[in-house]
């Protein structure tokens, strides 16, 4: 089975930037291929990693459940899962598979039913799975039941942002996923460093650990400017903030 990383948080936290950072990090110490999956609807992970994501889960699953959409004599099924092994966009080192916006009030059961086993299949092709959620993940869960090993709640470091992290760790408690080892990720720390107060907060935080990602104004601006993660100089495993993250998740 693959490990799976899933970062989540309330929005603007920067959990798109963290995924697409952990993504390229992931790749330079040797972990690819790696399956990063944009279950934002708002979906802009790919841009991150410097692509345009061409197909979405959402469209599948609308032109799937239009009956007038299967060939006859072509299985529903295989159909579905065809598609699916077309919309994952291959990068190098990295495949991308974008979900897009959340079902509408039609009926998806059956759609659903089998992309949840397509998906579960697909992930098995790969030794790490990422992926970057909206904050209360129920589109994710509606589309996976598998488990999620690492979940990571991104904040920035403010006492209500943190306080937010409970609200989160709570829902994410009550979806039907099961989920392994549970860590803050403080972002956009100011020199790299976090208010006693917020150390405070934390401390009330069911988390196996509380990390730290520092603000940089290159990531800032390579956001702004619509730049990559793969344009930064350097390389990221040198990163010891990243470092550190990624033997969280990789350590068993
Ligand atoms: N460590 C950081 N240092 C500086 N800026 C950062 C950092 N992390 C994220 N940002 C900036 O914060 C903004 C929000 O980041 P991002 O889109 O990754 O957040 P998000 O949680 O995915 O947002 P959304 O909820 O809209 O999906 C972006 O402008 C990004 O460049
Ligand atoms: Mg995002």
């Amino acid at each position: 089975m693959p490990l799976s990383i899933a970062a989540s948080g309330k929005g603007g936290v920067g959990k798109t930037t963290f995924c697409a950072l952990l993504v390229r990090y992931m790749i330079e110490v040797g972990k690819s291929p790696i399956l990063a999956v944009d279950a934002d609807p708002n979906s802009n992970l790919g841009a991150l990693l410097g692509m345009e994501p061409e197909g979405k889960i959402a469209d599948l699953r609308e032109d799937a459940n239009q009956p007038a959409n299967t060939p006859s004599g072509v299985p529903k099924a295989r159909m579905i899962e065809t598609w699916l092994n077309q919309i994952v966009q291959e990068g190098k080192g990295f495949d991308l598979l974008t979900m897009g916006r959340p079902e509408g009030p039609r009926c998806y059961c059956y759609v659903n039913d089998l992309l949840r086993q397509f998906l579960s299949r697909l992930k098995k092709s790969y030794p790490l799975v990422i992926i970057d959620n909206e904050a209360g993940m129920e589109h994710l869960s509606r589309l996976t039941t598998d488990n999620i090993d690492r979940l990571l709640i991104v904040s920035e470091p403010t006492v209500p942002s943190v306080r937010t992290v409970g609200r989160i760790l709570e829902l994410a408690a009550s979806l039907p996923i099961k989920v392994g080892r549970q860590a803050m990720l403080l972002n956009k720390a100011k020199n790299g460093s976090i208010p006693e107060s917020v150390r405070q907060q934390a401390e009330n935080l069911e988390v196996s650990a509380t990390l730290k990602l520092s603000y940089s104004q290159t990531l800032g601006q390579l956001y702004e400017r619509g730049g990559s993660v793969f344009d930064l100089p350097g390389k990221l495993q040198d990163d010891p903030e990243l470092t550190k993250i990624a033997q969280w998740c990789l350590s068993g």
